[in-house]
C-alpha cells in the first residue's frame, strides 16, 4: 500500500462549540492492485469530538442461570479459586442470577439440607473469601456429576415442564459469596410465580429471603421474574403487563420497608424479545411500573439452538435482527417512559441453551463481539451475558472451568473499551461494506494505562479475505496496539475451535491462577491495519488525541 492521500478533514479545528457537528476525517487510500483478489482496503471515517452514547461501566456484564441452584450442591463449584479469578477480570460487573428456574423456586430459611459428609464442614458466610475454598478433590467431582446434571436440566427445558424447588440459606451464602468475592454486583432474580388466587404476587417468600440476606449485610439489587411472556407456555398462568406493574410496585414497597435495600436497584420486566403480545405485556407494565424500576430489561437471542448454522453465525443480515428488536423495544420504552434506561437483561447467541459446537467455539465471537458494538451505539445501556458458567452451551466457561473464546474477548472488551461511545463509520465507496463491522469507543482508562485521548476501535470481518483499514490521516502519527484475535485452526472449519490466538498466540491460563500476558502489538504510526479474514480486532489508537476521551 502507497501513502495514505488526505481528502477531506472537515471541522478537526473547529471551537468546541460546533463539535455537536462530529468533525469527520476522510481518509482516500490507495487504489487497491486489481490482482489482489483476496485483499481489500478500507476507508474509515472517526468521529472523536463528540461523545455519542454513553452506557454503564458495567456494560458487558454476565448471568449464572437459577439452575445451577437445581441442586444446591453445584452451587459449591462457584467457591472454586480459578473461576473467582476469571470472574474478577471481567469487573465492573453485574452478576444477574436468573432464568427459567427462578420461578419454579422457593427460599427455606434453614441451613444446607444436604447429607452427604463431604460437604457438611463447609458452612462460611458470604463475606469470608478466604476463609472457604473449594478443595480440588471436592471440585474435580463436582464438574463430573455437572456433566450429568446438564443433561438432566436440557432434558427439563426440552419437555417444557419445571419441577419446584427449595434452595437453602446455604445456597444464598455460596452465590453471595461468589459475587462479593470476584467483585460482581449481585442482581438476584425472584419468583413471580408464587400467586394468590386472584393472581397476585405473593411476596411473602420474596420478604423471607430478603430479611435473610439483610441479616447477613448481603448487598444485591432485584428482578421479579423471568419471560412473563411465557408464563402461560411454562405454568398454564396468564400475567398481562398491569398485573406484573402492579407486582413490582408491590415489590418497590417492599424494598423500601428493609433497612439495605431501600435504595438497592429493581429491574424488569425480563421480557423476551418483541412479537406479537409481548409488546403489549411490555407497554402495560410499564405504564404501571416504570417509576419502580431502575431499568428495564428484555432479552435477545438470535437463533434457536436446535436449528442453527455455522453461516448464521456469521451472517450480517443475523447479526442485523438485533438493531431491530432492539429500535422496537426503544420506540416502546420512550414513548411510555421517557428516559428510562434499557437493558439486556439476558442474552445470547442461540436459545433453547445454545448451539453445541457453535455457541461454545470461537465463531460465537461474531455475535457477542458485534452485540456489544450495536447494542452500544444504538444507547442500550448494560448487555448481560448468558451465562459466565453452567447452563447449556453459551457459557464463557466451560463445564471444566476453562475459559472460551468468548470469553478472552469479554476480558480484553472489558480491558480496552470505555462506556463512551464515538462514531464510526466505513466509507461508503467499499465494496465489501456488509462483511466488515467496525465500532468505536474511548479507550478504557480506568482498567488501563491508556493515556488521555485514546480511543479503540473494534472491528469484524465477516469475509473470508483480509482486509485493510485506513485511518484518517489525522491519526497517521499516532501508535496503534494491535490485538488481532483468530481461532486456534484456520479456515472456514477452524472457526469451530474451541480455543482461540491473540496476534498469533494461542490464549490459555498458564496455571489455575495465572492469566496469559494478553499483550499487544505495536504497529508503526501510519501502518495500516490488516483485519485478516474471519477475525475480529481492537487497535487502540494510543495517540489519537480525541477531545472527549
Ligand atoms: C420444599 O420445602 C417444603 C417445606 O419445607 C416441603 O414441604 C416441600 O416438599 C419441599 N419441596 C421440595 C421439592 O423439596
Ligand atoms: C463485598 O462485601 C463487602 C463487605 O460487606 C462490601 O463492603 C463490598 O462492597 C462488597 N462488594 C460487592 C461487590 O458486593
Ligand atoms: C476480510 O479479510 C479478507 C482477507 O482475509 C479480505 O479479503 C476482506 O477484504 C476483508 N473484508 C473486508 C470487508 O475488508
Ligand atoms: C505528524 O508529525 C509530523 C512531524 O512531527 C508533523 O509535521 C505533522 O503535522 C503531524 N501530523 C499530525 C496529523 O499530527
Amino acid at each position: 500500500m502507497g501513502q495514505p492521500r488526505l481528502r477531506s478533514c472537515a471541522g478537526a479545528f473547529a471551537p468546541f462549540h460546533l463539535c455537536a457537528a462530529l468533525f469527520f476525517c476522510t481518509l482516500q487510500a490507495e487504489a487497491v492492485p486489481a490482482l489482489a483478489e483476496d485483499f481489500e482496503s478500507v476507508n474509515l471515517e472517526l468521529g472523536v469530538s463528540h461523545v455519542d452514547k454513553k452506557v454503564n461501566e458495567r456494560f458487558l456484564s454476565v448471568a449464572i442461570d437459577a439452575d445451577l441452584m437445581a441442586q444446591e450442591k453445584f452451587m459449591y463449584l462457584l467457591g472454586s479459586p480459578k473461576l473467582r479469578i476469571l470472574a474478577k477480570a471481567l469487573t465492573p460487573a453485574f452478576l444477574r442470577f436468573g432464568g427459567t428456574e427462578q420461578d419454579f423456586m422457593q427460599f427455606r430459611p434453614q441451613r444446607e439440607p444436604f447429607s452427604s459428609n463431604d460437604h457438611s464442614s463447609l458452612h462460611y458466610p458470604g463475606h469470608s473469601c478466604d476463609r472457604f475454598e473449594l478443595p480440588p478433590l471436592l471440585e474435580k467431582r463436582l464438574k463430573q456429576e455437572w456433566a450429568l446434571q446438564a443433561s438432566v436440566l436440557q432434558h427439563e427445558e426440552l419437555l417444557g415442564k419445571f419441577d419446584r424447588k427449595n434452595f437453602s440459606e446455604s445456597a444464598v451464602d455460596l452465590l453471595y459469596a461468589f459475587a462479593n468475592c470476584s467483585g460482581l454486583d449481585l442482581i438476584f432474580g425472584l419468583n413471580a410465580l408464587l400467586r394468590t388466587p386472584d393472581n397476585v404476587w405473593d411476596s411473602q417468600n420474596a420478604e423471607l429471603l430478603m430479611n435473610y440476606c439483610d441479616s447477613r449485610q448481603y448487598i444485591m439489587s432485584w428482578e421479579l421474574g423471568n419471560e412473563p411472556n411465557s408464563y402461560e407456555k411454562k405454568a398454564g398462568v396468564r400475567v398481562d403487563g398491569y398485573q406484573l406493574g402492579q407486582d413490582f410496585l408491590h415489590l418497590h414497597k417492599v424494598l423500601q420497608k428493609t433497612r439495605i435495600y431501600r435504595s438497592s436497584g429493581l429491574y424488569g420486566p425480563d421480557v423476551g424479545q418483541p412479537r406479537n403480545h409481548r409488546k403489549d405485556l411490555l407497554t402495560g407494565f410499564l405504564e404501571t411500573a416504570s417509576n419502580a424500576i431502575d431499568a428495564c430489561t428484555w432479552h435477545h437471542y438470535y437463533v434457536n439452538g436446535r436449528d442453527t448454522s455455522l453461516e448464521d453465525f456469521k451472517d450480517p443480515e443475523v447479526l442485523d435482527r438485533l438493531a431491530v428488536k432492539t429500535n422496537e423495544v426503544l420506540e416502546t420504552v420512550h414513548s411510555v417512559s421517557p428516559g428510562k434506561r434499557v437493558w439486556l437483561g439476558e442474552t445470547s447467541s442461540a436459545y433453547g441453551g445454545g448451539a453445541l459446537g457453535l455457541s461454545d467455539t470461537f465463531v460465537a465471537g461474531f455475535m457477542w463481539l458485534d452485540k456489544l458494538g450495536l447494542a452500544a451505539k444504538l444507547g442500550l445501556d448494560v448487555v448481560i451475558r448468558q451465562v459466565l458458567i453452567g447452563s447449556g452451551t453459551y457459557h464463557l466457561v466451560d463445564d471444566n472451568l476453562d475459559p472460551l473464546p468468548d470469553y478472552w474477548l469479554s476480558v480484553l472488551y472489558k480491558r480496552l473499551v470505555g462506556p463512551e461511545v464515538l462514531k464510526v463509520e466505513v466509507a461508503s465507496n467499499s465494496k465489501q461494506k456488509r462483511l466488515l463491522r467496525v465500532y468505536l469507543h474511548c479507550t478504557n482508562r480506568k482498567s488501563s494505562s491508556y493515556r488521555q485521548g485514546s480511543v479503540t476501535l473494534f472491528a469484524l470481518n465477516l469475509s473470508k479475505n483480509q482486509a485493510t483499514l485506513s485511518l484518517p490521516a489525522l491519526f497517521s502519527n499516532s501508535t496503534i496496539e494491535a490485538y488481532v484475535l483468530q481461532s486456534a485452526e484456520p479456515g472456514v472449519d477452524g472457526l469451530q475451535s474451541r480455543a482461540a490466538r491473540l496476534n498469533g498466540v494461542l490464549l490459555k491460563m498458564v496455571d489455575e491462577q495465572t492469566f496469559p500476558p494478553l499483550q499487544g502489538t505495536d504497529l508503526r504510526p501510519g501502518e495500516h491495519l490488516k483485519l485478516p479474514g474471519l477475525s475480529f480486532a481492537f487497535y487502540v489508537v494510543k495517540q489519537a488525541r480525541a477531545p472527549v476521551c
